[in-house]
């Protein structure tokens, strides 16, 4: 298929770039950047040296219809919105890595990100891109809007358990440890790297964006409203996102139960490993580990001193984070197997 990628100077548009080069099913046909047209992509992402020739276009939308058939959204919130309708009746599938078709509730947009959203409708039709809960109705779905980096990793970390009714729904708390390109390429105070180094700095502690999506997506498995405190702190690494989940159990609880859990709903996943071993230094996930490919890696602990279970999940944010989920999507959208494109190792 013609591949477009809106957004293709930033970190998830260079990642997208990576993976649909090799990816067998895409013809890389249009890369758009407003300050790079006409540019070689390598110039800005220099580990596509010899791997291509395309240069960035300006972001045209007569182009975009006319070169592709299908459109990855790789731009800042609250730029898609402006677009993704028109792009959409002229045909065009769309996956958007951004969180303008995420929610819902279209009140969920004044309160969470300040504006009202100028097409509620498209919110309905959108399918939320977190395959491993939604693979089936993404299925020639014509607009998948792919879950946010911190969000995702905490919601396929305790998405198993929550099912099972062994916690208390009314008190989860979530942990995020994120990196730098987290808040993408464009050079703010909080990504200098001179204020980084060194730190761990909790931010936006209560009142992120992304409690909105873990919220939604939580509440639908549980059957009923659920509220997390969800608080990110900044490290400085790169790359990774480690959540650590605080849930109260209900009951006492046995491993066995918890293991239960987890191979029931995940047992045959091909982007989640459950890492739990008794021998070796990395016993419990580490986004290390798993840099650079689409993995989750989610293991636990359970308490014997008070009734809590402890869940880290553990992902690269700009591939199971970003790009990497948007081709899973695509894959999944199309019926191909979800590992196309994104059979890769991590570095160690
Ligand atoms: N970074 C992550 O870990 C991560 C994880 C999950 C989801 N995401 C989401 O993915 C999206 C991209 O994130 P990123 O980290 O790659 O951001 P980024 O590095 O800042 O890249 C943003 C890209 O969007 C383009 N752009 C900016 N404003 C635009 C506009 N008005 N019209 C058209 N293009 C525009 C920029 O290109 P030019 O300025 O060159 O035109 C650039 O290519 C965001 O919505 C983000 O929330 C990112």
């Amino acid at each position: 298929m013609r591949v477009g990628i809106v957004g293709g100077s930033g970190y998830a548009g260079g990642e997208l770039i990576r993976l649909l080069l090799r990816h067998p099913q895409s013809e890389l046909s249009l890369v758009t950047s407003q300050r790079y047209a006409s540019e070689y992509l390598y110039m800005i992402h220099p580990n596509l040296r010899g791997q291509t020739q395309v240069k960035f276009s300006p972001l045209n939308n007569e182009e975009v219809v006319k070169k592709c058939d299908v459109v990855f959204l790789a731009t800042p919130h609250g730029v898609s919105k402006g677009f993704v309708k028109d792009l959409l009746e002229r045909g065009l599938k769309i996956i958007d890595l951004s969180a303008d078709f995420r929610l819902k509730d279209p009140n969920d947009y004044p309160k969470w990100y300040g504006w009202e959203h100028p097409c509620p409708e498209l919110l309905r039709e959108s399918v939320f891109g977190l395959p491993e809960l939604h693979r089936k109705e993404m299925r020639n779905a014509p607009l998948i809007a792919c879950v946010g980096c911190m969000s995702g990793a905490s919601i396929l970390g305790i998405a198993p358990i929550i099912k099972t009714g062994i916690v208390d729904l009314e008190h989860i708390s979530l942990d995020a440890k994120i990196g730098s390109s987290g808040g993408g390429s464009e050079p703010t105070p909080a990504n200098h790297h001179t204020e980084r180094f060194g730190g761990i700095r909790p931010y936006q502690v209560v009142g992120h964006r992304h409690i909105a999506e873990i919220e939604q997506e939580l509440s639908i498995l549980a059957n009923k409203q659920i509220h997390v405190g969800f608080t990110p702190h900044a490290l400085d690494i790169a790359r990774g996102i480690l959540i650590t989940a605080q849930l109260w159990l209900n009951k006492k609880v046995e491993n066995a139960e918890v293991w239960k859990a987890y191979r029931d709903t995940y047992g045959t996943e091909p982007f989640i490993h459950i890492v739990k071993y008794k021998k070796g230094l990395y016993q419990l996930p580490d986004p290390k580990v798993i840099i650079g490919t689409n993995y989750v890696d989610i293991g636990f602990e359970l308490d014997d001193h008070i009734p809590r279970l402890v869940v880290f999940s553990a992902i690269d944010n700009i591939v199971k984070g970003a790009a990497g989920q948007a081709v899973q999507c695509w894959n999944a959208s199309n019926g191909w197997d979800e590992k196309v494109g994104l059979d890769l190792i991590s570095m160690h």
